[in-house]
Formats: structure tokens, sequence, C-alpha cells
């Protein structure tokens, strides 16, 4: 289906879009989407390693701020919206597409899993999203959205999803509460449910091309998704055409999640 040029409908929305890694990364779909439908963006990256990947697509989006994120690193979320707060005086739209364990717990079965490295990646994938919430909210004075990245694992059992299927369930569940929370200032806030995609994150899980095959042929729509079509998604839920959609997990997987 081709529709024409798109409406920016968009249009001065200013977007935080955190999860940048490369070209293939879930986040750059979104920040894509977002600046194709007229929004000013600012984007983060990991570490210097990682800027010199994110930096010529921040140029490509026309990113009007680019920043350093580790959010196991003190301060650092703090001077992002900080740096937001500075820039844009608001924000509208917030998206967390970040997760992270330490390889031994993501690669050994949830029995196995350490109490160290289950508690790592629940404040990476997980509780981070809390804390950028807290500071996101005041910006957000005119209502926003905010959107985390979560996976079909988190309420069905995903062989070699391990740790990252608890924690994804408390992220789903952090969305409602923060919907129901954050509902009365005018912010919705959604959990995204992309079907599996090839990015970096998702190659350090066992038997991730099997996770490929089976979804392409589950789908009903008989493919798989792109990182586009997870970004024009959150793009949708940020309009005010979905302003009375809240708290919702929302899959963006052709389907996969209907089949038995
Ligand atoms: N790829 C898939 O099949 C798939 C499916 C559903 C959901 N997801 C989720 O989508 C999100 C994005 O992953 P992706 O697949 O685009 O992979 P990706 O590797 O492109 O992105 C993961 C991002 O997490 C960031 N990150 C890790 N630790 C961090 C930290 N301490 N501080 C700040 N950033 C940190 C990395 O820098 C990277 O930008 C994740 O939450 C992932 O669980 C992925």
């Amino acid at each position: 289906m081709n529709y024409g040029a798109p409406h920016p409908v968009l249009k001065d929305a200013k977007a935080l879009v955190v999860g940048v890694a490369n070209e293939h990364s879930i986040a750059y779909g979104c920040a894509s989407a977002f600046h194709e439908l007229g929004a000013d963006l600012a984007l983060t990256y990991l570490n210097e390693k990682a800027k010199g990947y994110v930096e010529p697509l921040a140029r490509q989006l026309d990113a009007s701020l680019l920043m350093p994120l580790d959010v196991s690193e003190p301060g650092q979320l703090e001077a992002v919206f900080s740096q937001v707060e500075r820039t844009w005086g608001k924000l509208d739209i917030l998206v967390h597409s970040i997760a992270w364990a330490p390889k031994d717990d993501l690669q050994g079965g949830l029995l196995s899993c350490s109490a160290e490295g289950f508690a790592k990646a629940m404040d990476v994938s997980c509780h981070s999203f809390i804390r950028m919430a807290r500071l996101a909210a005041p910006l957000m004075r005119d209502g926003g959205t905010m959107i985390a990245m979560s996976y079909y694992g988190a309420n069905r059992v995903v062989p070699n999803y391990n740790v990252m299927g608890p924690v994804k369930a408390a992220l789903e569940a952090s969305c409602r509460y923060l919907a129901y929370e954050l509902g009365g200032k005018g912010i919705r806030v959604h959990a995204m449910s992309p079907g599996p995609l090839k990015t970096r994150a998702a190659s350090g899980l066992k038997d991730f091309d099997l996770l490929l095959t089976e979804a392409a042929q589950k789908a009903p729509i008989g493919e798989l998704v792109d990182i586009m079509d997870v970004g024009f998604a959150c793009a949708y839920l940020a309009t005010p055409y979905a302003r009375r959609i809240s708290g919702e997990t929302v899959y963006v997987d052709g389907g996969v999640h209907i089949m038995a």
C-alpha cells in the first residue's frame, strides 16, 4: 500500500529516543519514523565507541541533541534531561529501547540466573524506564507519550529468552502502573512488543535465527516486521489520534502472538 507523502502529524513534537546503537536498532526505526512525521529529535549513545555509529545517524535525522547515556552511570540520565530542558523547555515523546543482561545470566536458564545478574538486567532494562519517566513527566507540560520496548517472552515462555522474560514482564507491568500514575497529567504510557528483529541485542540470544524462521512461518501476514513498522506504530501512539489509548502492550509482530 502506498498512501503518498506522509502528513507531518508530529510537527513541532520533541522526542527523546534512547537506544540507537546502529542502523539496525529498533530505536533508529522509531527516530526515523518520528523524523519523517516532523518531530525534533534528541538521541543518545552508550559510550565513545558507540558514538562513531550513532553520530552519522543523528546527523542524517537532523537531531537537535546527541548525548552520552549509560543508564548505569550515576548522573548521566539527569544530565540528559537537563539538556533536553535547556534546549526545548519541554518534551512530548520518550522512547526507551534498551535492554541488557550479563551474558552468563542471559544465556543460562532462569534457574541458574544469579541475584546480581537478575538485578542488573532489571535495572538497565526496566527500572531505568521508571527513572526516565520520573524525569520526563515534569517536562511533558502539554501531556505526552512514553513507550518502552518489550517482547512476547514477557507473557509466554520463549525458549532461550531466559531472564529477559521476567524482566520484560516487569517492564510491561511498570508501563501500566505509570500509565495510571501519569494519566492525570495527560501522559500516556505504552509497552511496544515487536516481533523478532535481527539486531545487535538479539544476537546475544541463543538460536535467535530459529525465532525469526518460526515467526515468519506463524505470522498471519506471512512475513517478519521491520524497524520502520515498529517506528510508525510508536509514532501513531504519540499522535493525537491515539489520545484515548493508554497502558497498552501493543504487538507489532504480524499477528504472531494470536497463534497457538
Ligand atoms: N530485536 C528484537 O528481536 C527485539 C524484539 C522485541 C523487543 N526488543 C527490545 O527492543 C529494545 C532495543 O533492542 P534492539 O533489538 O533494537 O537492539 P540494539 O542492540 O540495537 O539496541 C539495544 C540498545 O540498548 C542500549 N543499552 C544497553 N545497555 C545500556 C545502558 N546501560 N545504558 C543505555 N543504553 C544501553 C545499547 O546501547 C543499544 O543501543 C530492547 O529493549 C529489546 O529487548 C528487541
